[in-house]
């Protein structure tokens, strides 16, 4: 039963058994210009809440079959926004408050008076607008910042998805270098998604941990009888990966025969699976990370040069988490929301002094740390609570602290020259953020000239425009 109303904006839906009340509501809720439809137990309801957008619903906490309580749970798991009154009869109001503790926005006892149910559901629409309205800000911010999975606002990455974006269409062959934990991964997993290539498989190789026999079978399948234990043909991941991408991770790491047949393969585009005579050919793009730096093998006579080559068509080097600090308060909420989701933890805040612990820390495992970190202090705080200083480990906070003073000497030695830059480099972005990107001040409480700041800035890359605001 519809009780349309062609001015109608916002959408209510009433789930009661009452028949009665569907016609109270339906000429009150009528004359006010809303939409309203009807359904008459909790099944019916929730059948029509997941197949309709409602903005309010109206739910009587006696219903026959499944209770309003139930509906409740039910309609606030499918969307956690939805904004429920809860109708209870007099007498039930023990039962009201607790639904509102599980979540119903408000309730009324019947009978109500219409001016006051009116403003109740009123403030209900009101409030599911704001709520909507901030999801969706967030949801663009959160675009905005991200591409595929992955978030990052400096201009370093933000440069990057731009890149992806031109590479990914094509069948070039790209080289994907970066410190452990920067991400290469992902962004070779992005590629792939953002290519013609998403619907075919994305297989990653390992060619870090594999012995050499083994990954050479591996890459390339071998045929029955070709060593003893080969007793059935195997497939290669070259030709499970046809029509889609490989991504040779770690590659720095393959043998000098295997290269020679590696090479062979990009440029003829086919190979030979072990001990067989016939060529396969495939169609497969192919990615390649390295976290060692490739030309340096070249020199020392460990990597062929001509492979070198042949798969450093595009770059993608990813920068190390220090040089782009700006990127770690987004990651840290991103981290936070996703591991507050998976653990089923309400979404917690960071305080102020422990995001100047992130901000100062020099992340030696990149990412990837900050990712395990902020998993253990959720993990183990057992309350939940925003996260406060005092629950990282206690090495991280004098890290953070060390790098601040740089009185300290690490066990394996420091560059004194990047030490003194990253110094120098801290004091000007908080100079900076203090002054709101002002250069002109940030220069006076550096007790610089503004040209020799400038300078500095232009040379140690530090980024003016996430300072201000
Ligand atoms: N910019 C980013 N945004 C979101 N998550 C990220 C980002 N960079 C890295 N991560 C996460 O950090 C972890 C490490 O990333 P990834 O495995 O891609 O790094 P890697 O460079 O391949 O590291 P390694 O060289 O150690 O293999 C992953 O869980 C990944 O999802
Ligand atoms: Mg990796």
């Amino acid at each position: 039963m519809n009780h349309n109303n062609k001015n109608g904006s916002s959408r209510i839906l009433l789930i009661d058994d009452e028949e009665i009340m569907h016609d109270v509501f339906g000429s009150l809720l009528g004359r006010e210009g809303y939409q309203l439809d009807s359904a008459f137990d909790g099944q019916q309801g929730l059948e029509m809440f997941a197949s309709q957008l409602y903005d309010l619903i109206l739910l009587d906490l006696m219903l026959p079959g499944k209770d309003g309580m139930e509906v409740l749970r039910q309609i606030r798991s499918l969307d956690p926004h939805a904004v429920v009154i809860m109708i209870t009869a007099f007498g039930t109001i023990e039962a009201a408050v607790q639904a509102t503790r599980d979540g119903a926005y408000d309730f009324t006892t019947k009978p109500f008076k219409n001016e006051e149910i009116l403003v109740q559901i009123k403030n209900g629409l009101r409030k599911r607008q704001l709520e909507m309205e901030n999801y969706y800000l967030k949801q663009n911010f959160q675009a905005q910042y991200s591409f595929d999975s992955i978030v990052g606002k400096s201009s370093r990455m933000q440069s990057m998805f731009r890149l992806i974006q031109q590479v990914a269409p094509t069948k070039s062959t790209v080289l994907i270098v970066g410190e452990s934990g920067t991400g290469k991964e992902l962004v070779a997993k992005a590629i792939h998604n953002c290519s013609n290539r998403a619907e075919a498989p994305f297989i990653a190789v390992n060619c870090g941990n594999i012995p050499t026999e083994l990954l050479e079978s591996e890459l390339f399948g071998y045929k029955k009888g070709a060593f003893t234990g080969a007793v059935a043909t195997k497939k290669g991941l070259f030709e499970v990966a046809n029509l889609g991408t490989i991504f040779l991770d770690e590659i720095g790491n393959i043998s000098i025969e295997l290269q020679a047949k590696l090479l062979r393969v990009i440029q003829e585009r086919e190979f030979r699976r072990l001990g067989d005579v016939e060529s396969i050919r495939v169609d497969v793009r192919i990615l390649a990370a390295s976290n060692e730096d490739l030309q340096e093998l070249v020199k020392t006579g460990r990597f062929r040069e001509d492979l070198y080559y042949r798969l450093n068509v595009i770059k993608i080097e990813m920068p190390p988490l220090r040089k782009r600090k700006e990127d770690i308060p987004l990651l840290a909420e991103h981290f936070i929301r996703k591991i507050c989701d998976e653990n089923n933890r309400a979404i917690c805040g960071i305080e102020k002094e422990a995001m100047e612990v992130l901000l100062d820390y020099p992340w030696p495992g990149n990412v990837r740390e900050l990712e395990n970190v902020i998993e253990r202090v959720i993990v183990l705080s057992p309350k939940g609570g925003d996260i406060s200083r005092d629950t990282f480990p206690p090495e991280m906070v004098s890290a953070s602290e060390a790098l601040l003073i740089a009185d300290e000497l690490p066990e394996e030695g420091i560059s004194l020259r990047h030490a003194v830059l990253d110094f120098e480099k801290n004091l000007i972005i908080k100079a900076l953020q203090r002054t709101g990107g002002n250069q002109k001040k940030a220069a006076e409480l550096l007790k610089l000239n503004a040209t020799t700041l400038n300078e500095k800035i232009k040379r140690l890359e530090v980024n003016v425009a996430e300072m201000s605001g």
